[in-house]
């Protein structure tokens, strides 16, 4: 087996099983219960859900199959693998450092959603927010987030949890949790969907989300889609290569990748589902941005028996989903001060919390002290969502293509991909390269130009 020459002993995942459910449980998160949906919902529907599922199958499947064969390749973190991959004096390894800044920009912004899903527990538990009027379920999300004090400590409380959890080292029983809980989730979700296809106006709501207008389909509108596509498959910033550093040698990466990305489309639907025949039902705006999971679900929930209790545990399950990817985009950070700074682990995590307390805090006042500070017309919030997603994961997303394309090669990439002629995918690993090579960076880039405006 080849061992990367780097000083720092590396676990890697132990079972084929294991490493599909570790990837999932990066892929699967809040990207599909809380961001999904509201784009969707703010960008037209069904247009933006077709553009989004031809991003994913032309641009994120190759390019995740390229981030984990790289990291696998190199077994390290991504600045040290392209430095180790690549021609001497060649800068491929801003890649790395590109993600890194990606990585705290989206976990400041991730870090708050998932302390209003903590907080949601807390006011599930209290039966404050069971309810179908939108009056209420609205009062009770804005009265969250526009109070700084609550925003600001549920913030620092889900970066106290998480980093405990790495600093304990309980990592593997909390992936292992998860691995568990998942299917709840998606029992859970089957039955929101079963309900809110039961409502009144089930057929608008579905229309919403699977008949397209072509003319809401502008070119910010692609550009939102492509992002949410990185997004969710954790690509464009170096989790899926540090992910990849783990896989094992016989592991069939295009299977896996494949399996992720279907498994992970599904939770996106079933969320989309569960929510827009509830958001036409009752009267709610599609387009209400972030909002839209925190004061929909309540409302579908009212509709049930034990709608309480099933509430709570949609919460609880939602925050198991979040915790999941929250432990993979902190991987990154964390893996690379600790290689490459040579900080022991409990070390780099402290950093890594310490310096997402300070960023993260912008994000967690965007709604109330600094609501009116904005740069571009967003607030801290959406201003490091759209340069993370919209920005530098594809700004990423290229370089890696262009790199295994044309720095790379051919040979190099197949005889991976194939676990050294193990596998026999010859003409796949040829498709996909050809991706890599000609079409998903002239594809990102015509797509980033036209969206940012650029051309
Ligand atoms: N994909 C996760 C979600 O949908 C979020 C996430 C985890 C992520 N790791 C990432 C997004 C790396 C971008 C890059 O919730």
């Amino acid at each position: 087996m080849a061992q990367h020459n780097i000083t720092i002993s590396r676990a890697g995942f132990t079972s084929a099983f294991g490493v599909l459910a570790a990837t999932l449980g990066s892929a699967v998160g809040l990207g599909n219960i809380w961001k999904f949906p509201y784009l969707t919902g703010a960008n037209g529907g069904a247009g933006f859900l077709l553009v989004y599922v031809l991003a994913t199958l032309l641009v994120g499947l190759p390019v995740m199959i390229a981030e984990i064969t790289l990291g696998r390749q190199a077994k390290a973190n991504p600045i040290t693998a392209l430095q180790a991959l690549a021609p001497k004096r060649q800068p491929w390894w801003l890649i790395g450092a590109a993600g890194m800044v990606a990585a705290f920009l989206i976990l400041s912004f991730y870090s708050e959603v998932v302390a209003w899903v903590f907080a949601y527990v807390v006011k599930a538990l209290r039966g404050t927010i069971l309810s179908s009027d939108r009056q209420v379920t609205e009062a009770a999300f804005s009265a969250l987030i526009s109070d700084p004090l609550q925003s600001l400590l549920w913030q620092w409380g889900v970066l106290v949890f998480i980093g405990g959890i790495l600093l304990l080292g309980v990592t593997k029983g909390i992936e292992a949790l998860t691995k568990k809980l998942m299917p709840l989730l998606f029992l859970l979700l089957l039955l929101l969907c079963a309900v809110s296809l039961s409502l009144d106006k089930a057929a608008q709501g579905l229309a919403f989300l699977f008949n397209p207008d072509f003319s809401k389909i502008t070119a910010s509108v692609v550009l939102t889609a492509m992002g949410l596509a990185f997004f969710k498959l954790s690509i464009g910033m170096g989790t899926m290569m540090t992910y990849g550093s783990y896989f094992r040698d016989d592991q069939n990466i295009p299977k896996t990748t494949l399996q992720v990305m279907s498994a992970d489309l599904c939770v996106s639907m079933l969320a989309g589902i569960a929510i827009f025949p509830a958001v036409f039902t009752f009267g709610f705006a599609p387009a209400a941005g972030p909002a839209l999971v925190f004061i929909t679900i309540p409302a579908v929930f009212s509709q049930i028996p034990m709608g309480q209790a099933l509430m709570v545990a949609f919460f609880v399950l939602a925050a198991v989903a979040a915790t999941g990817a929250m432990l993979s985009l902190m991987e990154v950070p964390v893996v690379i001060f600790h290689e490459r700074l040579g900080l022991s682990r409990p070390k780099a995590t402290l950093l890594t919390i310490f310096l997402l307390a300070i960023l993260g805090s912008g994000c967690a006042l965007s709604n109330s002290t600094l609501a009116d500070f904005k740069l571009f017309g967003l607030n801290l919030f959406d201003l490091f969502d759209f340069v993370s997603s919209n920005i530098i994961l594809p700004a990423d997303g290229i370089f890696i293509a262009l790199f295994i394309g044309w720095v790379w090669g051919i040979d190099n990439f197949r005889s991976a991909v194939s676990n050294r002629g193990q596998l026999h995918n010859r003409s796949l690993s040829q498709g996909v390269f050809f991706l890599l090579r000609y079409v998903s960076p002239l594809l990102i880039l015509l797509v980033m130009l036209k969206g940012l405006k650029l051309f």
